[in-house]
């Protein structure tokens, strides 16, 4: 059976994931899967919990559409086993979405900038720095990897949780 998303109250989106041990064709697969989840759903980030396995990685891509500010784009990323490995102290606090919270809002306050540690596909090891958006859907798919939602940066979490089933799908904010 395809893959597809899962959204909350799945348990598998609370649960700290596991370690990618080796870069098999079934994990290739996988990525493909994610990939293809992510874009159809219209997200711009998408953890492998999100799509029933609890692994750690993430895939994330952002083309700026006409309403968009084109400085946020962000080329196709796939990060396996990935870690912030230093992030800045100066931070900003958005609203974020995520697809597996459908019509959930919530304002985060995360770091401007990371420095990111991860394996590609191909088994080579990255170490790059990210900013802005970039640095802002990292940090969100690195907190699917722990088992951490949105909601958990909410002082209202058990209201909004409690709200969430009769709310609707909001389209005024990216989807992570
Ligand atoms: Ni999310």
């Amino acid at each position: 059976m395809a893959r597809h998303l899962l959204t909350y109250p799945n348990p598998i989106l609370t649960t700290p994931t596991n370690k990618v041990s080796e870069i098999t064709s079934d994990i290739l697969a996988l990525i493909d899967d994610m990939v293809r989840v992510m874009r159809e759903s219209q997200g711009v980030g998408l953890a492998a919990p999100q799509i029933g396995e609890s692994l750690k990685i993430v895939v994330l891509e952002h083309i700026p559409g006409p309403k968009d500010d084109p400085t946020d784009a962000v080329p196709l990323q796939v990060l396996i086993n990935p870690k912030i490995i230093s992030r800045s102290q100066e931070t900003d606090t958005l609203e974020e979405g995520c697809l597996s919270l459908p019509g959930i809002d919530v304002p985060v306050e995360r770091s401007k900038r990371v420095k990111v540690r991860a394996l590609t596909p191909i088994g080579a090891t990255v170490q790059f720095p990210a900013n802005g958006f970039h640095a802002r859907i990292i940090q969100h798919e690195l907190d699917h990897l722990d088992g951490k939602l949105i909601t958990d940066y909410s002082p209202n979490k058990a209201e909004l949780l409690s709200r969430y089933a009769s709310s609707s799908a909001s389209d005024e904010h990216a989807v992570l």
